[in-house]
């Protein structure tokens, strides 16, 4: 655990950072995120959100967390789920606790919110974020495979 670490909600002076690091994990068209980040923003979502960024003690951003609460998650037996939608900590940063500091953060979120469950998913050959999942303590409950036809 990170204990230096600072969370907090994004606001309009981490924007640019979150913006940054959600390209880094989701690299589509640069506009989508700057979209993403204006809607949240405005505060006009349409569901319970947060995003919560992690800083260093000399307030650099490197990392963050999107977070949803969803009426159905996959293995949980609640309708009410914290879910994340979102993980990220930067390259150079990792393995030094900021994942779990985002994941402890993104609890108290979920609790504070009324959910007695946290789920996530990651893709199935993203070996480093199931380990870091088990290690935050989440149990594996099932692998899916999606598909799509043009309609
Ligand atoms: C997954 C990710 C967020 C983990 O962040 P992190 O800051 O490295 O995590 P932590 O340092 O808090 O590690 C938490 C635990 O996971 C383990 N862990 C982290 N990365 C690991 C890896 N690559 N292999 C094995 N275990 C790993 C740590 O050893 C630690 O376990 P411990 O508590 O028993 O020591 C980070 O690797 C990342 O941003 N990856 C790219 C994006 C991604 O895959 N996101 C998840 C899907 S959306």
């Amino acid at each position: 655990m990170a204990p230096s670490l600072f969370i907090r909600s994004v606001d309009a002076s981490s924007a640019a950072a979150w913006e940054r690091m959600r390209r880094e994990l989701w690299p589509a068209e640069p506009d989508d995120h700057k979209e993403e980040v204006a809607r949240f923003l405005s505060g006009k979502q349409k569901r319970e959100e947060e995003v919560l960024i992690a800083f260093t003690p000399d307030e650099i951003p490197i990392g963050f967390i999107e977070l949803s609460i969803r009426p159905y998650a996959e293995g949980c037996r609640s309708e009410k789920v914290a879910y994340i939608e979102g993980l990220f900590v930067e390259k150079r940063m990792r393995k030094e606790g900021a994942g779990a500091a985002l994941v402890k953060a993104a609890e108290e979120w979920g609790r504070a919110h009324g959910c007695m469950e946290i789920a996530s998913d990651t893709e199935i050959e993203n070996e480093s974020s199931i380990a870091a999942h088990k290690a935050f303590g989440f149990d594996e409950v099932m692998r899916v495979v999606c598909f799509r036809k043009d309609l």
